[in-house]
């Protein structure tokens, strides 16, 4: 059972939140806005309790996969969604991760106020688990919650290096997931289907395995496929592939072929000339 965020005295406390605000963008007449929300919604019940219990409430996210500091993918289109969505909520942009200004907002955040941190992958040291971003974040904070279950495979600064060097608990969001995992794990009951998507077998091969174990099937999705019809000799075009997944799709397709679990491809593609250059990124 992991520690939740309701077990937490958080009052007058700054909390750091690491969320999954990896939201779709769109860019209309020049300005930037979220695509879809659904992310930044799952996360507000976490963000509503701990501001109902007078916590000061920093949030980070990635956003994206930027290979540098890229203007384009500044939280800053997000935050202001979440202003609207919270209504009357004091919700103000981090300009960086870390450093002395952040470290000033972060300070004079009031009870039930929210700053945002910029995209925690402008950081080189995120997606090292680098220990010194970890004690830069942590010295930002007094407790950390986790409820980014989207990112919760990622062994990055903002999801485990950080959890390490404060107290830290389980948020709404990701307890949630956990349950409603761990009941199926637990107690599959027939005819279970997985659907899985993502641009990566890598990520997924564990998932796949382990649910091929007692799944009756298992539909494979999103850009992953073409990982999949590459190792079943068929051409993918211009598609994203995952080039070390093909292997590891071949074992797969031969594991589900030995296995009582069916493993199902799509079989509607749509192929297209060209895509829209107006979506600035899309959650892959
Ligand atoms: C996602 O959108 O799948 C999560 O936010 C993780 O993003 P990532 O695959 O870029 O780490």
């Amino acid at each position: 059972m992991k520690r939740s965020v309701r077990d937490l005295d958080v009052s007058g406390k700054r909390v750091l939140v690491r969320v999954d605000f990896n939201v779709p963008l769109e860019n209309t007449g020049g300005e930037v806005r979220v695509a879809d929300d659904q992310r930044i919604r799952a996360a507000l019940p976490t963000i509503k309790l701990l501001m109902s219990r007078g916590a000061r409430i920093i949030l980070v996210s990635h956003l994206g996969r930027p290979k540098d500091r890229e203007p384009e993918l500044s939280m800053a289109p997000v935050s202001a969604h979440l202003a609207e969505l919270l209504g009357d909520a004091v919700v103000r942009q981090a300009p960086a991760v870390v450093g002395e200004e952040v470290e000033k907002m972060a300070a004079d955040l009031e009870p039930g106020q929210i700053l945002v941190l910029e995209n925690s992958r402008f950081e080189p040291g995120e997606k090292k688990n680098d220990p010194e971003l970890a004690a830069k974040l942590a010295s930002l904070a007094d407790v950390y919650v986790d409820d980014a279950f989207g990112a919760a495979h990622r062994a990055h600064a903002t999801t485990v290096g950080v959890a390490g060097d404060l107290p830290s608990a389980a948020g709404l969001l990701m307890q949630n997931e956990l349950d409603q995992l761990e009941g199926l794990l637990k107690d599959p009951k027939s005819p279970f289907v997985v659907v899985l998507g993502g641009a990566k077998v890598t990520d997924k091969v564990g998932l796949i395995k382990r649910f091929m174990g007692f799944a009756d099937a298992i539909l494979v999705g999103g850009a992953m496929c073409f990982s999949f019809f590459k190792a079943q000799g068929h051409s993918t075009g211009d598609s994203l592939v995952e080039e070390e997944g093909v292997e590891l799709a071949k074992l797969v397709l031969e594991d589900a072929g030995s296995g009582n679990c069916r493993l199902e491809l799509p079989t509607d593609l749509v192929i297209g000339d060209s895509f829209s250059k107006d979506a600035q990124h899309r959650v892959e």
